[in-house]
């Protein structure tokens, strides 16, 4: 899924890193966010484990990739809840107004193994800003979840899945989209997210759901249980995509 902007994104990527230095020092000065050299997060609230590091071989069996959106919000805790009983790795698209609200959540979500991920700061579809203007506000929510969990997220999702040619080119994260649609947002009900998810999975899948809709809370449970009777592991999305080095700026829909 690779975009021919890919390359130019990833220049302008380290361009825009080097000026951010600055900003990133005062943080880390302040104990905002975690000295990376220093390879601890001295200053969060929990230990955020590094997602990918399971010791599942998505080559060797099926693995699958949950990813929930458009939180935190009130049905998070719920299904934080149940990701922890069934031992289940999920990836969380947060959003940074959001994130700022409830830190403590995402907090919670990063210190149990989970990834948290940018999806803008407050879910505006961003074909319809400047570039710049792009940049700027993935940087905003990318400041509101490293306060919460002391994490520079390593991923992007765009919000209604919207890209163009300058949106990419201002994403400084690989954009991850999805092969499977959940269709949870068209309002089933939790029986029709369990069986639109499972028509179309496959090995290698990333499915979108969110976690800001009841139905689909109501629905993990037994979409869990059906897809470990299929064999299904749960991996994030970094080790559903191998943990080959995403290029910024590049979408990415399910594994290779
Ligand atoms: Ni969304």
């Amino acid at each position: 899924m690779a975009t021919p902007s890919a390359a130019p994104a990833f220049r302008r990527s380290r361009l825009v890193r080097l000026l951010s230095w600055p900003l990133y020092l005062a943080l880390a000065a302040v104990g905002l966010v975690a000295d990376p050299a220093a390879g601890t997060a001295s200053a969060s609230p929990g230990p955020a484990a590094a997602p990918g590091t399971g010791a599942v071989d998505c080559d060797s069996v099926p693995c699958v990739a949950l990813t929930f959106d458009d939180g935190p919000g009130p049905y998070t805790g719920e299904l934080l809840d149940l990701l922890a009983a069934e031992e289940v790795t999920a990836t969380f698209f947060v959003v940074g107004r959001s994130a700022e609200e409830s830190p403590a959540t995402v907090a919670r979500a990063a210190a149990e193994g989970h990834e948290v991920g940018n999806h803008s700061w407050a879910h505006d579809d961003l074909t319809e800003k400047t570039g710049p203007e792009v940049a700027r506000d993935l940087e905003r929510a990318s400041l509101a979840i490293t306060g919460a969990t002391g994490r520079w997220p390593d991923l992007m999702r765009p919000p209604y899945g919207a890209v163009s040619e300058t949106s990419l080119a201002h994403t400084y994260y690989p954009a991850i989209l999805w092969d499977v649609d959940s269709r949870d947002w068209t309002g089933l009900d939790s029986e029709a997210i369990v069986e639109s998810t499972m028509e179309q999975v496959r090995p290698g899948s990333i499915v979108l759901l969110h976690d800001s809709l009841a139905p689909t809370v109501e629905a993990a449970p037994e979409l869990i249980d059906r897809l470990r009777g299929q064999g299904y592991h749960f991996v994030g999305v970094s080790e559903i995509l191998d943990n080959t080095d995403l290029e910024n700026g590049t979408a990415y829909r399910r594994r290779p």
